[in-house]
């Protein structure tokens, strides 16, 4: 059975973690591919609200496996206390959590050097989110990295010494005032990995392809956006990972021709959080009222997110480099309320308008071009059949609809996994 894949067509927070969990009943596996604690995927049922970081969205349905594949990296102490937390809700992850061998393991330095990374870069920096991330994948391209299948080696803590040795020595090149006690971070992280040698380690592209094979149903969990992307997104504003669907045949060991539909997910309008371009930002009152309404904090950092109007320049991209089948526009009800909207169409770009992604979007290089919609009044947030949407907002989906030529088959209206309206 082909693997449908769901990624975020922006840069981050769209709402992965909901929908995942709203489509996991008719999945049997739920895998996350890339990216690690720096993901925050929000879930919200029985009046209840999840943050999960590295976990799939999936470990809430007692039905699924849950896996975190070869293309994530692993903080053991996040890790634990994500598990903490499950257990803290009875959720039983013993049996449908696992883990490939393959996965890189981030250390303390890995953090420690994202710090001093960031530091040195002073007002340049990446607006990284501290957990590692980005030392993390250069470990592992450099050949260097520590994965989860070296845990089951007597020889693992030697290789660990090693390589957090050289860490060191890197953190004191970057002459910056970090202040630490690796003594105590250790302590907590030999703790963690204890724990985490306590799950099931596997060969997951075996695995999924002997799942594949007997027809079980894959659902690829994307973390972070495709504007996050490390080749595709705006660089050196991104990640570290491929954060796009081919991402999901390397981080899973799924190939290309098995791929079935990519589902891709946007946000109504558009947030961002650190450093970078973002060519539709609103520093007016319409962008904090998008702040306020929609409560853009990140889930992992608890940073205001930047809000802006929707850019269906850089969504188009992001559709093309996925394949996107299906969409799926989240948030809607958070622009209950305005007069008019504002959809980026174009962009004025050296003179000239253009209507594609180019190489720079930084603010002095490119200006939006806006089409105006009307807005709606409607509170939609007590709204489950398509059929009672506003025809206003109706106007806006047929609008993007017609534009990316991709089917929008969810419009979420809340957080909750109810509010969630199937077209
Ligand atoms: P993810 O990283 O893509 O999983 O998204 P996050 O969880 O970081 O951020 C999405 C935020 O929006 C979370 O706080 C969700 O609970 C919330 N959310 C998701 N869908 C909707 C929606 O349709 N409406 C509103 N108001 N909030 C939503
Ligand atoms: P989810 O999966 C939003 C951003 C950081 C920073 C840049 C690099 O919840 O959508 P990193 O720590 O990866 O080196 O940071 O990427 N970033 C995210 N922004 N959502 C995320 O994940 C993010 N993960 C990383 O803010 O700008
Ligand atoms: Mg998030």
């Amino acid at each position: 059975m082909a693997v449908d894949l769901l990624l975020g067509l922006q840069w981050g927070d769209e709402g992965k973690g909901k929908i995942v969990d709203v489509l996991t009943s008719k999945y049997n596996i739920i895998a996350r591919f890339q990216g690690g604690p720096n993901a925050g995927h929000t879930l919200v049922f029985n009046g209840k609200k999840h943050v999960l970081h590295t976990i799939p969205s999936g470990i809430f349905h007692d039905e699924a496996t849950n896996l975190v594949g070869n293309g994530v990296v692993i903080d053991p102490v996040i890790f634990k206390k994500e598990l903490d937390k499950l257990e803290e809700q009875d959720v039983d992850y013993r049996k449908s959590l696992l883990i490939s061998r393959k996965a890189h393991i981030i250390l303390p330095t890995h953090r420690l050097l994202d710090a001093a990374s960031e530091t040195a870069k002073g007002k340049a920096k990446i607006g990284s989110t501290l957990k590692g991330i980005g030392p993390t994948y250069m470990d592992k391209t450099g050949r260097n990295g520590l994965r989860v299948g070296d845990l089951e080696l007597n020889t693992w803590k030697d290789k660990y010494r090693a390589l957090a040795d050289k860490h060191e020595s890197m953190i004191d090149f970057y002459n910056v005032d970090i202040q630490y006690d690796l003594k105590e971070l250790e302590t907590d992280f030999f703790e963690a990995v204890k724990v985490l040698k306590s799950l099931k380690f596997i060969d997951s592209e075996e695995y999924i392809y002997q799942a594949q094979k007997s027809g079980q149903s894959i659902l690829a969990e994307g973390a972070q956006g495709s504007l996050l992307d490390i080749d595709f997104g705006t660089y050196p504003f991104v990640t570290s990972s491929n954060t796009t669907a081919a991402g999901a045949c390397t981080g899973l060991g799924v190939a290309p021709n098995k791929i079935g539909e990519v589902f891709g997910i946007f946000k109504a309008y558009t947030t961002r959080v650190g450093s970078g371009p973002f060519p539709t930002e609103l520093f007016d009152i319409d962008g904090e009222t998008m702040a306020k309404v929609g409560h853009e904090f990140g889930a992992t950092t608890g940073r205001p997110r930047r809000c802006g109007w929707l850019d269906l320049v850089a969504l188009k991209y992001a559709c093309q480099v996925n394949g996107v089948t299906q969409l799926m526009m989240m948030k809607a009800d958070v622009l209950s309320g305005f007069k008019t909207l504002k959809v980026a169409t174009g962009y004025k770009y050296k003179g000239e308008t253009i209507t594609h992604l180019p190489y720079n979007i930084e603010p002095e290089n490119v200006e939006p071009i806006y089409s105006d919609f009307k807005g709606w009044s409607e509170d939609l947030t007590e709204m489950s059949e398509a059929s009672t949407l506003p025809s206003e907002l109706n106007d806006y989906i047929d609008f993007l609809e017609k534009e990316l030529e991709i089917p929008i088959t969810i419009v979420s209206v809340g957080p909750d996994r109810k509010q969630t309206i199937f077209r």
